[in-house]
C-alpha cells in the first residue's frame, strides 16, 4: 500500500498562528494528518521552524512551506510504500541537508513524518499506542499527568514562574482527571477570592494567571488543597529558567540573583511545600548553574531535576548530559527535533540512560493527539498537557480517558468470555501492557524507474495558492533509497527562490539495514531565521500576551454568585 496524495495546508494553533498541517492519503483512500504544535520559550538547540517573515501574519505565516511540500517534498513520496518510518524520515531529512533542519524546516519534516506516522497506524487497524508499543517493542502503561494549573513565564503575565503543576498520584487517567479537574476549580476559586476577577484568566497552556500572586502563595495554596484531599497528587514546577536568565543573572520577582541563590530558593520551597519535580532549574546557558546540578546527588535529590531546553529531544544531548548525571528526566517534544524517527531514538537514549521519560505539548497546539497514544504507548513516566481548560488542551485529556475506557470495555468483553477459573489476575491495566507483538513490515513496492525529463519541470507552480490545500501527485522514492539521491540539500537552500526540481533518481536497493538518522540538531542555527516585527507592548492587567482570555467554569460560576463562592482551603 502506498501514498496516494499529500494534502498540506495553513491551519492555525491554538494561540491563532499559523501552522502546518499535512493530511495523506492511502491507495485505498485512508487518510489520516499531523498539525504541528509550537513552542513559545524554546531551547537554543531546537530544530528551526521555517515561517514566512512576510506582513502576513505577522510574519509568522507559513505560506512557502505549504508551497515548498506541495511542489518538491510530497512529489517524491507519491507511491512511497507506508510503514517504513525510518527510510522515510532519513529520505526528509537527507532532503533537507543540514543539522538544524533550516532548508525544509523542522516543521515542515514534523508534519510529513507525523502524517505518515499515523497513517501507517491507521492502516494497520490497531489503536495508535498500540500500532507505537509493537513498532518499538515497549509495554503500553499510562503516564502520570504533569497538570499546569498556573502559568507565568512567557505563557502568561505575572509570576515569573512558567508552570505551576500538579502531577496526581494514581496514573489511571479516569481518578487522576477527576483530581485534577477539581483542583483547578478550587484553585481557580481561591485565586479570585485573593486576586480579583482577573485571576480566573488563563494564559496559552489554559492554566490561570493570578496577577499580583507570588510564586510563595500559589504554592502555598496548592500544597494546603493536597493536605486537605489525602495527598493525592504531588507538586511539579517548569521554571523554564531560559526565560528571565540575563546572560549573568537571574530576574525573578523583583531581584537579580545568581544561581546559587535560586537554588536555595528551590531548596528552601522543597522544604515547605515538598517539591516532585523541576524542570529547567537553570538557564542552559549558564555555566554556574550546570555546574551546581553536577553538586547535587545523583541518585537522590531532594527533587527530580527534567531536562527541556538543556535536551531539546535531540539523543546526543541527552547521552552528553546523562554522563553527568544532571538530571532524573527528560522532556520529549517532537517538534524540537523534527522527524518521528529521531524522536524515538530520542526516548531510545533516555530510557537507556535510565531516565524519565516525560512526553510533552507545547503552548501552541491543536486538537491532534497524538502525544496522548505516545506516551501511553511507549509507557512514558508522565505527559504535559496543561490546565484541564481549552480545546486544544481538552482533547489530550479526552484522548486519556478514551484510552482507558476502551480498555476496560475490552477487558470486561475478555472477561465475559473466560470461565471464571481462567480469570487474569492482572488488572485490566497491567494486563493490556503485557501484550506485546512485533509489527510485521511490509513488502516494498516495486520501484518505478522514472525517466528524469518526465519529472525535470516539476517546479513549483506560481498557480499554487497557499491558502488552499495542493492535492501533489508524481514519483515516488523508494524505502531504502539512497539518502543522496532524491535531491542534493543545495536544491532546496533558497527555498521560495529558485525553482526546486523533484528529479526522483531511482537508486540501487540497499540491503535490510535501517538507516540510522545522524542528523541531530547540535548547534544553533547558521542562518538566522527571518526577524519577525516587534510584538506591541502588553499593558499590564489589561490583556494577555498569546493568551486565551477564558473563565473556567468554577470562576465563571462563583462571578455570577459570588456568594456561593466557598474558600475550602484556610491559612493563605
Ligand atoms: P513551550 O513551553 O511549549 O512554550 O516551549 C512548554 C515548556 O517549556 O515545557
Ligand atoms: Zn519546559
Amino acid at each position: 500500500m502506498g501514498i496516494k496524495s499529500i494534502i498540506p495546508s495553513q491551519v492555525l494553533n491554538s494561540n491563532g498562528d499559523p501552522t502546518i498541517k499535512v493530511t495523506m492519503v492511502a491507495e485505498n483512500g485512508v487518510s489520516d494528518y499531523f498539525t504541528v504544535p509550537s513552542g513559545a520559550s524554546l531551547g537554543n538547540k531546537e530544530v528551526a521552524q521555517k515561517t514566512d517573515g512576510t506582513e502576513s501574519y505577522n510574519g509568522k505565516s507559513v505560506n512557502d512551506s505549504i508551497k515548498l511540500i506541495a511542489g518538491v517534498v510530497a512529489p517524491k513520496f507519491i507511491g512511497y510504500p507506508i510503514g517504513h518510518q525510518s527510510d522515510f524520515d532519513s529520505l526528509l531529512v537527507a532532503l533537507d541537508g543540514t543539522e538544524n533542519k533550516q532548508n525544509l524546516g523542522g516543521n515542515t519534516i514534523l508534519a510529513m513524518s507525523g502524517a505518515y506516522f499515523k497513517l501507517s497506524a491507521k492502516l494497520s487497524e490497531k489503536p495508535l499506542w498500540q500500532y507505537i508499543a509493537e513498532d518499538r517493542k515497549t509495554n503500553p502503561a499510562f503516564p502520570r499527568i504533569f497538570a499546569n494549573l498556573v502559568g507565568g513565564g512567557k505563557h502568561a503575565p505575572g509570576l515569573d514562574i512558567q508552570e505551576f503543576m500538579i502531577v496526581p498520584k494514581s496514573n489511571k487517567p479516569i481518578e487522576a482527571i477527576e483530581q485534577i479537574v477539581q483542583t483547578f476549580h478550587t484553585l481557580t476559586t481561591i485565586m479570585v477570592s485573593l486576586y480579583g476577577p482577573g485571576a480566573q484568566l488563563s494564559g496559552s497552556e489554559g492554566a490561570i494567571a493570578p496577577i499580583g500572586a507570588s510564586t510563595e502563595v500559589v504554592l502555598e495554596a496548592l500544597s494546603n488543597l493536597n493536605a486537605k484531599n489525602g495527598k493525592t497528587f504531588e507538586i511539579a514546577l517548569d521554571v523554564a529558567a531560559n526565560s528571565f536568565f540575563d546572560g549573568k543573572s537571574y530576574n525573578f520577582e523583583g531581584q537579580s540573583i545568581h544561581a546559587s541563590d535560586l537554588l536555595a530558593v528551590y531548596q528552601g520551597w522543597d522544604s515547605k511545600f515538598d517539591l516532585y519535580s523541576i524542570e529547567d532549574p537553570f538557564a542552559e546557558a549558564d555555566i554556574e548553574g550546570t555546574e551546581l546540578l553536577k553538586t547535587m546527588p545523583k541518585d537522590k535529590k531532594p527533587f527530580k531535576v527534567i531536562a527541556d531546553d538543556y535536551t531539546v529531544t535531540n539523543a546526543s544531548l541527552i547521552a552528553e548530559f546523562s554522563k553527568d548525571k544532571l538530571f532524573d528526566g527528560v522532556i520529549i517534544k517532537p517538534d524540537q527535533v523534527g522527524s518521528i524517527s529521531e524522536m524515538f531514538t530520542a526516548i531510545d537514549a533516555a530510557k537507556q540512560a535510565g531516565l524519565d521519560v516525560v512526553v510533552s505539548h507545547r503552548s501552541g497546539e491543536s486538537n491532534d493527539d497524538f502525544i496522548v497514544d505516545l506516551a501511553y504507548g511507549i509507557g512514558a513516566a508522565g505527559i504535559k498537557i496543561g490546565a484541564p481548560n481549552h480545546g486544544e488542551r481538552i482533547a489530550k485529556y479526552n484522548r486519556l480517558l478514551e484510552i482507558q475506557y476502551s480498555l476496560n470495555s475490552s477487558q470486561e468483553q475478555l472477561d465475559s468470555t473466560l470461565d471464571l477459573g481462567q480469570k487474569p489476575t492482572a488488572t485490566p491495566l497491567e494486563s493490556s501492557a503485557g501484550k506485546v507483538a512485533t509489527m510485521a513490515v511490509p513488502t516494498p513496492v516495486e520501484k518505478i524507474s522514472v525517466a528524469p525529463s518526465s519529472v525535470s519541470d516539476n517546479t513549483i507552480s506560481p498557480k499554487i495558492s497557499a491558502s488552499e490545500p495542493v492535492v501533489v501527485a508524481s514519483t515516488p522514492a523508494q524505502p531504502n533509497e539512497s539518502l543522496a539521491s532524491p535531491a542534493q540539500p543545495s536544491e532546496v537552500s533558497e527555498i521560495g527562490a529558485a525553482p526546486l526540481t523533484t528529479e526522483a533518481t531511482p537508486a540501487d536497493p540497499i540491503q535490510p539495514t535501517t538507516p540510522i538518522i545522524t542528523h541531530l540538531a547540535t548547534v544553533p542555527p547558521e542562518t538566522p531565521m527571518p526577524s519577525l516585527p516587534k510584538e506591541p507592548e502588553v499593558p499590564s492587567g489589561s490583556s494577555f500576551k498569546n493568551a486565551t482570555i477564558a473563565l473556567t467554569p468554577t470562576a465563571r460560576a462563583a462571578q455570577e454568585n459570588p456568594s456561593t463562592a466557598v474558600l475550602p482551603v484556610s491559612g493563605l
